[in-house]
């Protein structure tokens, strides 16, 4: 719900990562500038800027979004998780424990991806987490470490039930 306004500004709650946060925005300002900048949640990586990378990834309601092409203003009413939000999750412990990250800056977009993927796919086959990991790019080229933590975490949740 839109609370006040300037001409340029309008002051939007988000709900990010559980916490509620009132933030001013443009129109045009992306969800991914304004967490960084107006929340100072720096998980979330600008690097393409147009949606081909993937590495500013973050959930919305549970689905993994570029958040360089959503408004800000498109995310009210929406649960927002950051890779801040994922501190204790399996899948970013499986990342660490499988060596599935070089130089890191991939990895929140990733980690955030791949939590997406066992939690709509528990039963997910090679082909799946193919077809689902190829919104996110690694410049490292990190790809079989990353299919890897993926496959560990499914292993782990089968096991556990
Ligand atoms: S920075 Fe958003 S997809 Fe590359
Ligand atoms: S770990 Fe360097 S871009 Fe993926």
């Amino acid at each position: 719900m839109i609370m006040s306004n300037t001409s340029k500004y309008t002051v939007i709650p988000l709900l990010v990562n559980g916490q509620s946060h009132d933030v001013m925005v443009r129109s045009a300002d992306t969800l991914l500038h304004t967490l960084r900048e107006q929340i100072g949640l720096t998980g979330a990586k600008h690097a393409c800027g147009n949606g081909d990378c993937g590495a500013c990834t973050v959930l919305v309601d549970g689905k993994p979004m570029h958040s360089c092409l959503m408004l800000a203003v498109e995310a009210v009413s929406e649960e927002i998780t950051t890779i801040e939000g994922l501190k204790h999750s399996e899948m970013r412990q499986a990342f660490v424990e499988q060596w599935a990250i070089q130089c890191g800056y991939c990895t929140p977009g990733f980690i955030l991806n791949c939590h997406a993927l066992v939690k709509e796919h528990p039963d997910a086959d090679d082909e799946k987490i193919e077809e689902w990991l190829q919104s996110n790019l690694c410049r490292c080229t990190g790809y079989y470490e990353i299919k890897q933590a993926v496959k560990f975490v499914l292993e782990m949740n089968k096991k556990n039930g």
